[in-house]
């Protein structure tokens, strides 16, 4: 009898734990700093996802810089985010210049930008470019201009205004990596290096700026519909097409107002779809969780989630391996 109780109660105890971590979930959600009057800049604001990013904030109230290199493409894209302002008062700025270049003219633009726009509350670093084809096919200089832009042009602008950030006691900074910075798949050696230091970068710095107030958000889009997107697709090896296919494709919409969201939230991973998720659960490791409710299910999954990315991985292997034999058998 005695034994019956303690089991209904720890039965409870479970229920009331989930029930307490499924509001504490909700609560957070409702809780989203207000965008209204903050300044938001945006590398690569001209095109795909930062573009939509930088429409999405500026419907929340935000003053944008986009920061891009084209002088056209930046024009039109602060048009259309001049669409999307929602006030008189709301400004948004273009900034032209190379991601990939110097420190020093990456700081000195940043600086001019807070001058006019007012300091950056939140940084999205969202410039970068894809590398796609065999090791032994990659020229050296994409291999170093691919390094310099994702992983130099997101660690520079984010060294420029963390300082800012840090005093301030509040701010945001949002790395976008790829599911390509959870698994390293077949075409992807210079792309996946980049976006695997990345995703270490926004670990550390993730550490660094807690105490300070600021949160650090790694965004892990899956496959998504942008000028870059289709560009990588000509150059894609079919090995790389066919194991690519079983991850998931969004829109640069779906992809922003989940990051922004995400970001809001100061959650770590912004994922989105079902399969980035559990990818994000397989590598969590030393990543903090943003709920309760996140780590009691990471806690539960892990163990049959490994063995599905084991499955995953095995069939990949197999598609790779059978393109090579298929080739041979061609020659
Ligand atoms: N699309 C996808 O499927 C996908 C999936 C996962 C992750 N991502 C990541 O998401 C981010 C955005 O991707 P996207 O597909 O939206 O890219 P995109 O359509 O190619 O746009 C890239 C943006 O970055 C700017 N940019 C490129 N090189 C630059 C440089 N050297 N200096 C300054 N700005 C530069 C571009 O403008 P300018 O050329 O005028 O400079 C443009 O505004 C990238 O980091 C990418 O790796 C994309």
């Amino acid at each position: 009898m005695l034994c019956c109780l303690s089991l209904q109660n720890v039965g409870l105890g479970v229920i009331a734990g989930f029930a307490v971590m499924l509001i504490s979930h909700f609560v957070r959600r409702k809780s989203r700093p207000s965008l209204n009057g903050k300044h938001i800049l945006i590398t690569g604001g001209s095109l795909g996802i930062g573009r939509s990013f930088a429409i999405e904030a500026a419907k929340r109230g935000a003053n944008i810089t986009l920061v891009a290199r084209n002088m056209n493409n930046l024009q039109a894209a602060a048009a259309d985010v001049q669409k999307a302002v929602i006030g008189p008062d709301q400004k948004v700025a273009c900034l032209s210049m190379d991601l990939s270049g110097n420190f020093e003219e990456i700081q000195k633009n940043i600086k001019s930008a807070e001058e006019e726009n007012g300091p950056i509350f939140m940084l999205v670093n969202c410039a970068g470019t894809s590398l796609c084809g065999k090791l032994e096919d990659l020229k050296d200089d994409d291999i170093k201009y691919v390094t310099h832009l994702n992983v130099l042009g997101t660690i520079l602008p984010t060294k420029a205004v963390i300082t800012g950030m840090k005093e301030r006691g509040e701010g945001k900074v949002i790395v976008v990596a790829s599911q390509a910075a959870l698994i390293g798949v077949y075409g992807f050696c210079g792309y996946s290096a980049t976006k695997f230091a990345v995703r270490g970068f926004a670990e550390a710095l993730r550490m660094e700026a807690k105490p300070y107030g600021v949160t650090v958000t790694l965004a892990l889009p899956p496959d998504t519909d942008t000028p870059g997107f289709a560009e990588e697709q000509k150059h894609k090896p079919e090995e790389c097409r066919l194991v690519s296919e079983e991850a998931g494709f969004s829109t640069p919409e779906v992809v922003a107002t989940k990051m922004l969201d995400d970001a809001l939230d100061g959650k770590f991973y912004s994922t989105v779809g079902l399969e980035c998720a559990l990818a994000s659960y397989i590598c969590a490791g030393f990543t903090p969780p943003f709920t309760a409710l996140e780590a009691f299910l990471q806690f539960f999954s892990i163990g049959f989630l490994r063995l599905f990315a084991v499955y995953i991985l095995d069939k990949m292997d197999r598609i790779v391996t059978d393109c090579k034999n298929k080739k041979e058998k061609q020659k």
